[in-house]
């Protein structure tokens, strides 16, 4: 017989298990999307393809391939113009331009970082040719690096940057802040084809001296082509407001740390030898490959903060030539890795393979 009352214990355990299934879906569901996200899941923020005005753009667009031949040129900003993400965009952009105002000591959104702006080292807002630009990021993250030992997505790349170049703390990967500085990087990185280092990005590579590098010698240099701007003590300049900097700190408490890619002695010398004086550029470079190296040198001899990074270079074997710090896997000592000569390391390793 069935009771008139439909609420029988029989019922409710089995509305109850019920709706436990649903919750349980739900929340499988839920952990996928924020495992998804956290990936840094590139695909779930795409540059919106639906209107027709921005398919023509995509199509019109040089899609830089492997094969292509051409330097790497930013896509206008113009393209994006009335887009769901142009804002988001440009905020990213403006945190590359002006990462002082927002994060830096006296930051308006939060206080976690030395001074310093991105662009300082990423130069033209990380568009410029051999100007440290981003135009493979978006194609070759996420991916291994020797230097944590793991495969890194852009949001720990970035944070590398925070915690090491400006001797900061790591932004939350959810900000607001954090989630526009990758969209500003997967749009600049939209005309290059995934896989591809494009040509004329990052840093131009350059020859090894076949003496060791002079921090004498790159003193003098220093004093004559680099002082005006960043002041002899190396402190650099800060603008009226004292919030940002006219021109940036190159050593001292203001500077990158000691775990910052710049303070690899090849990274400095690719670095100034194709931008700095400002002005200089792949094409106009001011200095001679031995002043850029010996100017190296000079910097790499000054104080600057120290970070421990006991996690860093897993395989010590795959530690590059001229990273300052010991423990190596040859029999080369501290010194020769830090200011050279180079060429015997190098020659050394290729006979080890
Ligand atoms: C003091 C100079 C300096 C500053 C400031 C700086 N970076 Fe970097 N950044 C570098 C150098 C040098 C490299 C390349 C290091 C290497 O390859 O070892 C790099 C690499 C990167 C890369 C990876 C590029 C690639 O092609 O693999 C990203 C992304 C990046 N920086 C983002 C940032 C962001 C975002 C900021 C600001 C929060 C920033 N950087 C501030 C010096 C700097
Ligand atoms: C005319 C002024 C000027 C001169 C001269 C100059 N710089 Fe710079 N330098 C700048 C500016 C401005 C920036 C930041 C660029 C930006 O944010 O767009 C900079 C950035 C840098 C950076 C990266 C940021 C940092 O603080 O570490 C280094 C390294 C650097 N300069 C080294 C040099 C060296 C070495 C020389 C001499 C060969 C030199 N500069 C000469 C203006 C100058």
């Amino acid at each position: 017989m069935i009771p008139e009352n439909s609420k029988s214990p029989v019922n409710t355990i089995g509305l109850l298990q019920n709706l436990i299934y649903v919750i349980l879906l739900v929340l499988v569901i839920l952990i996928y999307f924020i495992y998804l996200i956290y990936q840094g899941g590139d695909q779930l923020f795409p540059l919106p393809k639906k209107s027709t005005e921005s398919q023509e753009i995509v199509k019109e667009k040089d899609i830089y391939t492997k094969d292509t031949d051409r330097f790497w040129l930013a896509p206008d900003p113009e393209s994006i113009k009335g887009s769901a993400l142009e804002s988001q965009i440009l905020y990213g952009r403006d945190l590359i331009v002006h990462t002082a105002q927002y994060l830096g000591p006296k930051g308006s959104v939060a206080q976690i970082s030395n001074g310093m702006n991105c662009q300082n080292c990423h130069l033209d807002a990380g568009t410029k040719i051999f100007g440290n630009n981003y135009g493979s990021v978006a194609s070759i993250y996420p991916k291994f690096r020797p230097r944590s030992g793991s495969v890194e997505n852009i949001y720990k790349r970035v944070n590398d940057c925070f915690e090491r170049s400006l001797n900061g703390m790591p932004l939350d990967t959810m900000s607001k802040e954090m989630q526009a500085i990758k969209m500003y990087l997967l749009f600049l990185g939209s005309n290059v084809e995934k896989g591809t280092v494009v040509k004329g990005s990052g840093l131009k590579d350059m020859p090894f001296l076949d003496r060791a590098a002079d921090p004498v010698r790159g003193n003098k240099i220093y004093i004559e082509k680099c002082a005006s701007c960043h002041l002899k003590d190396g402190s650099g300049i800060k603008a009226a407001d004292g919030i940002v900097y006219t021109y940036p700190p190159l050593w001292g408490q203001h500077s990158y740390n000691d775990a910052a890619g710049l303070y690899r002695l090849s990274n400095f010398a690719k670095y100034v030898k194709y931008n700095m004086p400002l002005g200089a550029t792949y094409e106009a470079p001011q200095l001679t490959d031995e002043e850029a190296w010996d100017l190296a040198a000079f910097f790499n001899s000054q104080s600057r903060p120290h970070k421990d990074t006991p996690e860093d270079w897993p395989d010590v074997s795959k530690k590059p030539i001229d990273h300052p710090f010991g423990p190596y896997s040859d029999s080369f000592d501290q010194t020769q890795h830090k200011f050279g000569p180079f060429k015997p390391i190098a020659e050394a390793r290729k006979a080890q393979k």
